[in-house]
């Protein structure tokens, strides 16, 4: 079948690597992609959030099964444009509704659900600028840090971690007063937990559920994890820690009912959940919900996941997972990603790479890169992601920054201690 993929980044390169592996996919587009997805797939030009721009991609092209990359073409209804567009009511599309995706685009409605269901996580309360008063008050009764969360989609950046109690009530009050726009109206404020963070990846078909490989991903730019935070500098599956017992406390506390959630609410949703969840002494708990997959984290989850992924997609649709068998590769596997000096702050683009070709023990999944002529050049902050597979963590890690040294943009960066903490 002919298959399309949504975005551009190493999330959405490593998704077309693994669809086109299979035998079923015929003709495979990716919009608008990257140099890495235009060497084996066809790019086409356009935003993942015009929806009209895809629904005539998808005609064009015969398209009959749709795989959805990013958050915000989720939380803007893409779902739901399918299913109320002639058109497109038939076309396999991959991603939860509109009301799926609120898990992710509104941090208060997935608190709301947490407790509805029941679901541990840390306590919490939500103020908008009416009950700015209210909130210093809730900070009162806290102890330090303070975690400040803008309720909507802020790129990242709309979690805030603070020791001072003024500075947190400061930054509640610019919060609330438009800091992060509409995105922050409403602020969460919840207590701190302290813990070791993992995400756990679930693939739902709004019936049944399959758990995919754990992974742990490693934010900061700075070694030892300083710094500024990024879209994440590397990756690895399975986390070491995540042993049978503890997976199978967030199976029985977090997965299942989230999934069971799901139902009871009648919510559309077929796609990926990404649980970010912290393991406080033995216990886990949510921090956050995502309606997608990580990255880059599925440059490490995908890679080990052996079942035909156009069967596995389809069964999701289908709402076949119960009896879809799923085959996971029990190699670790690694990441490391390569990015533009300067980034996460400005950094510059159109620098050429050159070296991928040598590279031979590991994959190299194209993140912020295009075609300039025959050049493959920078076209992000986070470039390329290099994956390995091996027996353990360590050795995988070790071969991917063997391939890391044989590529090269001006300004290259790479953390060099990706598993440091496991
Ligand atoms: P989020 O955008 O919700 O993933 O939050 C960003 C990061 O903030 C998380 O990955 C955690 O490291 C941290 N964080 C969020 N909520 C809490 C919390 N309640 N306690 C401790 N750390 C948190
Ligand atoms: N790596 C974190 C994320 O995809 O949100």
């Amino acid at each position: 079948m002919n298959i399309l993929v949504l975005g551009s980044g190493g999330r959405e390169h490593t998704f077309a690597h693994q669809l086109a592996k299979s035998e079923r996919c015929k003709n495979l587009f990716v919009a608008p992609g990257n140099a890495g997805t235009a060497a084996f797939a066809t790019n086409v030009a356009l935003s993942v959030t015009d929806f009209s721009a895809i629904e005539k991609c998808v005609v064009d092209n015969d398209i009959e099964m749709v795989i959805v990359g990013p958050e915000d073409p989720l939380v803007q209804g893409i779902t739901n444009y399918f299913a109320e567009t002639h058109s497109l009511k038939k076309v396999k599309i991959i991603g939860p509704s509109k009301r799926g995706a609120l898990l992710e685009g509104s941090k208060e409605r997935a608190k709301e659900f947490m407790m509805a269901h029941n679901i541990p996580t840390a306590a919490y309360a939500s103020f908008t600028s009416e009950s700015l008063e209210a909130g210093k008050s809730f900070l009162e009764t806290l102890s330090p840090p303070y975690v400040l969360k803008a309720d909507g989609l802020a790129a990242g950046k709309g979690v805030l971690i603070i020791e001072d109690i003024s500075e947190a009530k400061e930054e509640l009050e610019a919060m609330l007063g438009g800091k992060f726009g509409g995105a922050s109206t409403t602020v969460v404020i919840e207590e701190f937990l302290d813990g070791i963070e993992l995400s756990v990846f679930v693939l739902t078909d709004g019936k049944n559920y399959k758990v995919l490989p754990t992974a742990k991903d490693y934010k900061r730019i700075g070694e030892g994890d300083k710094g500024l935070n990024t879209g994440g500098m590397g990756a690895i599956s399975p986390v070491p820690f995540a042993d049978a017992t503890l997976m199978q406390k967030i199976e029985e506390r977090i997965v299942k009912p989230t999934v069971d959630g799901l139902k009871k609410e009648e919510i559309d949703y077929k796609g990926f959940v990404f649980i970010g969840i912290i393991k406080v002494g033995d216990e886990p708990l949510v921090i956050e919900y995502n309606v997608r997959m990580g990255d880059p984290e599925t440059e490490v989850v995908l890679p080990r996941i052996k079942t035909d992924f156009v069967d596995l997609m389809e069964a999701t649709y289908e709402q076949n997972l119960d009896i879809m068998p799923i085959e996971i590769d029990p190699r670790s596997a690694a990441t490391v990603m390569l990015v533009s000096g300067g980034y996460p702050e400005a950094y510059d683009k159109g620098k050429k790479i050159t070296g991928v070709e040598n590279v031979v023990d590991s994959i190299v999944f194209h993140a912020g890169t295009k075609l300039d002529g025959d050049d493959v050049v920078t076209n992000g902050g986070r470039v390329i992601a290099v994956t390995s597979l091996d027996e353990d963590y360590k050795k995988a890690i070790k071969k991917s920054y063997q391939s890391c040294e044989k590529i090269t943009f001006d300004r290259m960066y790479y953390r060099t201690d990706i598993g440091f903490d496991l």
